[in-house]
């Protein structure tokens, strides 16, 4: 499968994710930043050639499911030379639990 076939599944995927009555979070909150250091240290457990730093979290909105609380996450991550815009969807469930639904790279505009 391509790259481009790879970003667009990716994009539909949030989408439709964002169907939901969404709120922005605020990205200084340390909660939030704690979710997507999460997201950044999950994704590189699982893609050691990643290793990826956590830098920031540019964006973001959280809305409730029946599963717990869902926060899709726009961040910047550091591969070690080069930073790169993710975007990341991260479920937290009632019992504080974290879970890593999507993580991909955002292109270059
Ligand atoms: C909640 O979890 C169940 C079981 O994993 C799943 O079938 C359902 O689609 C989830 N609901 C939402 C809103 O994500
Ligand atoms: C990441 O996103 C920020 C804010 O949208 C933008 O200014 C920056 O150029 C992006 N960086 C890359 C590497 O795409
Ligand atoms: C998340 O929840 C599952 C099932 O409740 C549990 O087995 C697991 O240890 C929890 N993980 C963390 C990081 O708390």
């Amino acid at each position: 499968m391509g790259f481009q076939s790879l970003v667009l599944i990716v994009i539909v995927l949030l989408v439709s994710a964002a169907t939901n009555q969404a709120i922005p979070v605020d990205i200084n909150d340390p909660h939030v930043i704690n979710v997507a250091t999460f997201a950044v240290t999950e994704y590189s457990k699982h893609n050691t050639e990643a290793n990826l730093i956590f830098e920031k979290v540019t964006n973001g909105v959280s809305d409730v499911t029946e599963n717990g609380t869902n926060y899709r996450l726009t961040l910047s991550a550091n591969d070690g030379s080069t930073s790169n815009n993710f975007s990341a969807i991260v479920l937290e469930n009632p019992a504080d639990n974290f879970t890593l639904t999507a993580f991909a790279l955002i292109p270059h505009a």
